[in-house]
This record gives structure tokens, C-alpha cells and sequence, in this order.
């Protein structure tokens, strides 16, 4: 399957000059979703997966087909103040400000393989803040696995010593 044909690119959103890479289109295609999340569970069938983590909101959309595709539980990585129970924080650098990443403090239990699942691997923050909370309650970091890898923005470096696997790149 052609993942990037069904994959829209929207041109200068969320601002000028951003080519926006749009996997509302892949989604809506049900054999094109399917296939997409068989592949993606696929890379780590072996791998003893206990617990998928997705980053809110789009690693939600792609992280818990891949963990029902596993046998796999989930774990939502949230925005700070969305998580109702008791929470650990990792607080991380943007172009401009802060941002802040929140999960339950009895989400991972200790020696735990945990797969990192979301839509689009960009400058990696997002990833490396969700590794941090992980590795904070001492889960595993068996892998991590993208969607979409912007190539250029070299998040992938920021991932060294990590097993990333990603279904397309740009
Ligand atoms: C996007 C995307 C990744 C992150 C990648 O999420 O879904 O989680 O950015 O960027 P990075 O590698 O530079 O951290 P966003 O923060 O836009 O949240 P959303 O999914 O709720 O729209």
C-alpha cells in the first residue's frame, strides 16, 4: 500500500510556509487504516509489548488500534489538568515556551516493555517528554513508532540508542 497517497498535505497550515501532513484522509479509508495499523504492530509482534503509550490527541487515533492489534494495553499521555487521577509531569522546550506532558503515576509498573505510538515524529519533544514519563515510573521503551517521520526536522537523531520505526517519511 501507498501510505503518502493517502495522506493529504495541506499547504501553510497551521502557518504560512508549513506544509501540514494530514492523516485525517488515511484514517477515513478503512483499508488504508487497517493496513496502516497492521504494519505498525507488526515491526514489534515480537517484541513482547505489554502497554502501548499514545500522546494526546492524535497518538490516541493511532496508539489504541495498535495495542488492541497487540493484545496490548493503552496508556494516554495527556496535556496537563486532563487526567483525573493521581499524575507525574515532564515539562519540555518548544520553539516558543513550554508545554507539558501528564500521565497516571500507577499507569506502568516497573520492568514493563512499553511501544511509544503516535501519528508524526517532528523535532521529537513530544517523544522524548513522553520517554522521560515512561522511564520516570520504570517502563521499558521497546520501541517507538510513527506515521509520518519528518526527516528533515531530525527528531530521529534526538531518538539515538530507541528502536523507531516509521511507515512513511518525508
Ligand atoms: C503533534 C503530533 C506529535 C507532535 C510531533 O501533536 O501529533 O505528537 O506534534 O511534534 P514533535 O516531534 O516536534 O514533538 P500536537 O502537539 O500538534 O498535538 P495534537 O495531536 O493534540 O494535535
Amino acid at each position: 500500500m501507498n501510505f503518502k497517497e493517502k495522506i493529504r498535505v495541506v499547504m501553510d497550515f497551521p502557518e504560512p510556509g508549513i506544509r501540514f501532513k494530514d492523516i485525517t484522509t488515511l484514517l477515513k479509508d478503512g483499508e488504508a487504516f487497517q493496513a496502516a495499523i497492521n504494519q505498525l504492530a507488526g515491526s514489534f509482534k515480537d517484541q513482547q509489548i505489554d502497554l502501548v503509550v499514545g500522546p494526546e490527541a492524535r497518538g490516541f487515533a493511532v496508539g489504541a488500534p495498535v495495542a488492541y492489534a497487540l493484545g496490548a494495553g493503552f496508556i494516554p499521555v495527556r496535556k496537563p489538568g486532563k487526567l483525573p487521577a493521581e499524575t507525574i509531569r515532564h515539562q519540555y522546550s518548544l520553539e516558543y515556551g513550554h508545554d507539558a506532558l501528564e500521565v497516571h503515576k500507577d499507569a506502568i509498573l516497573p520492568g514493563q516493555r512499553v511501544l511509544i505510538v503516535d501519528d508524526l515524529l517532528a523535532t521529537g519533544g513530544t517523544t522524548l517528554a513522553t520517554i522521560a514519563l515512561i522511564e520516570e515510573l520504570g517502563g521499558e521503551v521497546a520501541g517507538i513508532t510513527f506515521m509520518i517521520e519528518l526527516s528533515y526536522l531530525q527528531g530521529r537523531e534526538r531518538l539515538a540508542g530507541y528502536n523507531v520505526v516509521s511507515l512513511v517519511s518525508y
